[in-house]
């Protein structure tokens, strides 16, 4: 990476640029909280209003993300400062930094898990354990002296070496071959999940919407989980956008990003859910849901310790390209915009990152001084940054492209300077301008004043 722009390095195909803004979605966000999230809040309930946004806000907000990373071929916050000068809008790229930072302090905690987990399947720890057992041993290691912050550690040290090596050979290389076979592994597990007892039950929570559970607090967290899951609201992407070339069509990749995601996040859910249900485990049960689900699902699998194994691999892999890209909007902007080297800015990133990590994993020991009750330093983290940040930052994103930018400009990326046609254009620039941001604000108003469309109507 350099800070001349003939220089920068960019994805090298198409496939590339698909699979690398693919790696950066899919990941802990599409295993690990989607199914929490939903079973939280009503599960098919949640559904309905989750693909509602990947529809109109998910798509919009990732194509304006990208425009702006390859118009300007720079960083979060250099890219405003290229497309906007001496405004304030870099303000934007500054919150994305930040929200980096928070979520990959407290992603790290999480993505250190699957390292254990991992061991746990080579030494076949999970052989013959029940559900009790095997989430009496997850809360020993969450409560242990030091080997959560090891792995956190340890993670976060494999993410800052990809980096180092850069970034077309780093990420393109790992997602093309490895995304693939997490999809083959969860389509297995689908299919046994749905051939244990009460299986139909579960798939009813996930996909028969019970109206009456839409609230203001399933819009949110639908909102918050979606942006997470596609890494929009940011900047992660605006980033990846200046690798991405001049000559890939933008709707098309972020067409197939979203779906390659969302697909991944409901086969979770047709996987987890029957299970929950059959080994009577309420699907509300939240975070420690799919790491002791998991593990019994694959006892009961002929070839579990197998399949076992490289799961837990991909899916540290599937983290892995997450927290990369994570990482890659604070290194790349403390390389491009404070000219500090590569390998410095790595390094200083990563211990920064690790220091507010530690105290995200400390906070989940039982009787830690960073919880207070239920309010854990974690959930506070995971709470603030996705419900909070990611979706401002998305709304400050596309009101930039919508009312900032110029239509010209936005044209003349999307179609490539006009070497291509893009059949919806118009619409999806209506949408960005008008229908997005009047989308998040009723849901931020929504939860802020809980009657205030109530009050509204029954008024009218
Ligand atoms: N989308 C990633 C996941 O689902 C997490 C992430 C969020 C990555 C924001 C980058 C930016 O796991």
């Amino acid at each position: 990476m350099s800070n001349g722009n003939q220089n920068r390095d960019s994805f090298g195909s198409k496939i590339g640029a698909i699979a690398a803004a693919a790696g950066s979605a899919i990941g802990l966000g599409n295993i690990y909280r989607f199914p929490c999230v939903a079973g939280e809040n009503g599960g098919g309930a949640f559904l309905i209003v989750y693909l509602l946004i990947i529809l109109f806000l998910g798509i919009p907000i990732m194509i304006s993300e990208f425009i702006i990373g390859r118009r300007s071929q720079k960083n979060t916050v250099g890219a405003f400062k290229v497309l906007a000068p001496k405004t304030g809008w870099s303000i934007v790229g500054y919150i994305g930094i930040l929200c980096a930072f928070l979520i990959l302090a407290y992603y790290s905690t999480i993505a250190g898990w699957t390292l254990e987990y991992i061991y746990k399947s080579i030494i076949n720890n999970f052989a013959g354990k029940d559900l009790y057992a095997i989430k009496q041993e997850f809360n020993n290691f969450n409560n242990s002296a030091i080997r959560p912050l090891v792995w956190q550690a340890v993670f976060i040290f494999l993410t800052a070496s990809v980096i180092i090596k850069g970034i077309k050979q780093g990420i393109e290389k790992y997602t093309k071959i490895l995304m693939p076979l997490l999809l083959i592994i969860l389509i297995i597990l689908c299919i046994k999940s749905l051939t244990l007892n009460n299986a139909s039950e579960g798939l009813k929570f996930f996909f028969m919407p019970d109206f009456s559970k839409i609230t203001g607090k399933v819009f949110i967290g639908a909102l918050g989980q979606a942006f997470f899951s596609l890494s929009i609201g940011m900047g992660a992407l605006i980033t990846y956008g200046s690798y991405i070339s001049k000559k890939d069509n933008l709707v098309t990749t972020v067409t197939s990003v979203c779906l390659i995601d969302t697909f991944v996040a409901i086969m979770a859910g047709i996987i987890i859910f029957p299970a929950a249900i059959s080994f009577g485990i309420s699907p509300k049960a939240g975070d420690s849901l799919v790491f002791n689900i998991l593990p019994m699902i694959f006892n009961k699998m002929t070839g579990g310790y197998i399949f076992c194994l490289i799961f837990f691999i991909l899916l540290a892999i599937a983290a892995l390209t997450s927290t990369i890209s994570l990482l890659e909007v604070i290194v790349a902007f403390l390389n491009e915009e404070l000219n500090i080297s590569l390998n410095k800015a790595t390094i200083y990133g990563s211990v920064a990152v690790f220091i507010i990590g530690l105290l995200a994993t400390l906070s989940r020991r039982d009787g830690s001084i960073l919880s207070f009750d239920n309010i854990i330093f974690f959930n506070i983290l995971d709470y603030f940054t996705n419900n909070i940040l990611l979706p401002t930052g998305g709304l400050l994103i596309i009101v930039f492209l919508g009312w900032k930018l110029s239509k010209k400009q936005f044209n003349d990326e999307i179609t490539n300077g006009k070497t291509i046609k893009i059949a919806l254009k118009n619409f999806i620039f209506f949408i960005i301008k008008f229908i997005a941001p009047f989308a998040i604000l009723v849901i931020f108003i929504n939860v802020i004043f809980p009657n205030f469309f109530a009050n509204i109507f029954r008024t009218i």
